[in-house]
């Protein structure tokens, strides 16, 4: 029987901030999701960056180290954003961190930023809240300036079963009929532990009508992240699970 969590999402992160902070590749989209992510947002030097649902900072600090100029996270839970600004204390990096919410970003000017960039925040918001969220993000850019974002891929709950080593429950759910429904989700790191996760559901046609109200027009670059022959290679019991599944969306579109 999964356990089924009802935490709020402040509170989910307040209490698992410590099982978030690596140096180094650990959960699962560390390595399908994040590299990816990265070369997607290069070239990173000299750019202004807004890193949204921070976390502890793993992005924002590899953003730094690419050579942005300055980076600023913005995390909901004040136990992430104190993670983060922990390990900024003890490597300095130049990053600012403050506890803020996507869907308010006033107080960040027009047109301030070159790259916005959200990794697996968009699954915490609902459907308005991330229109919300586009649409600032939308305002905070410089024209050319450009919005890289990952998401779980919208179809993989119902492609497999809820288990080892990545899964949001579902439960046989309807794709369309289930829309904003938050369900509750597990992702592994290849020790064994594992951090606990959330899907608020939402449709491939709902990302794209969120981005086109927030007035994103430009033809987006779209992966389907997966499991690559490099990953099976490192660590086959981890990685075969999930070989030829779509597991993660990463999007880019440009101001
Ligand atoms: C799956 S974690 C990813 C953290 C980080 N981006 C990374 O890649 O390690 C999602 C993060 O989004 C944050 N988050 C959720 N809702 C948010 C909101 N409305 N505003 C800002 N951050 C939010 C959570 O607190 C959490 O730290």
């Amino acid at each position: 029987m999964m356990l089924i969590h009802t935490h709020s999402t402040r509170d989910l992160y307040n209490d698992t901030a410590t099982k978030w902070v690596r140096e180094e590749p650990s959960s699962l989209s560390d390595f399908t999701a994040r590299p990816a992510i990265l070369a997607l947002c290069e070239p990173i030097a000299g750019l202004r960056v807004l890193d949204l649902g921070c976390g502890e900072g793993y992005c924002s600090r590899e953003l730094r180290r690419r050579g942005a100029r300055e980076v600023l996270g913005i995390d909901l839970s004040d136990g992430m954003i104190a993670a983060a600004q922990t390990q900024e204390s003890q490597d300095c990096l130049g990053i600012h961190y403050e506890v803020g919410c996507a869907t308010d970003l006033s107080q960040i000017g027009d047109r301030q930023l070159d790259l916005v960039v959200a990794v697996f925040l968009f699954n915490y918001l609902t459907i308005e809240q991330t229109q919300q969220c586009m649409a600032e993000v939308a305002r905070i850019l410089h024209p050319g300036g450009r919005f890289i974002f990952s998401v779980p891929h919208p179809a993989f709950p119902y492609m497999r079963q809820a288990e080892y080593p990545f899964y949001f429950q579902v439960e046989g759910a309807g794709y369309f009929s289930q829309r904003d429904r938050q369900f509750p989700g597990r992702i592994w790191k290849r020790d064994g532990s594992w951090l606990d996760v959330q899907l608020v559901h939402k449709t491939l046609e709902d990302y794209f009508d969120a981005l086109r109200v927030a007035g994103f027009n430009t033809m987006p670059i779209l992966q389907e992240l997966r499991v690559q022959s490099d990953h099976v290679e490192l660590d086959e019991t981890f990685f075969k699970p999930l070989v030829d599944y779509p597991l993660h969306l990463a999007m880019q579109v440009s101001r």
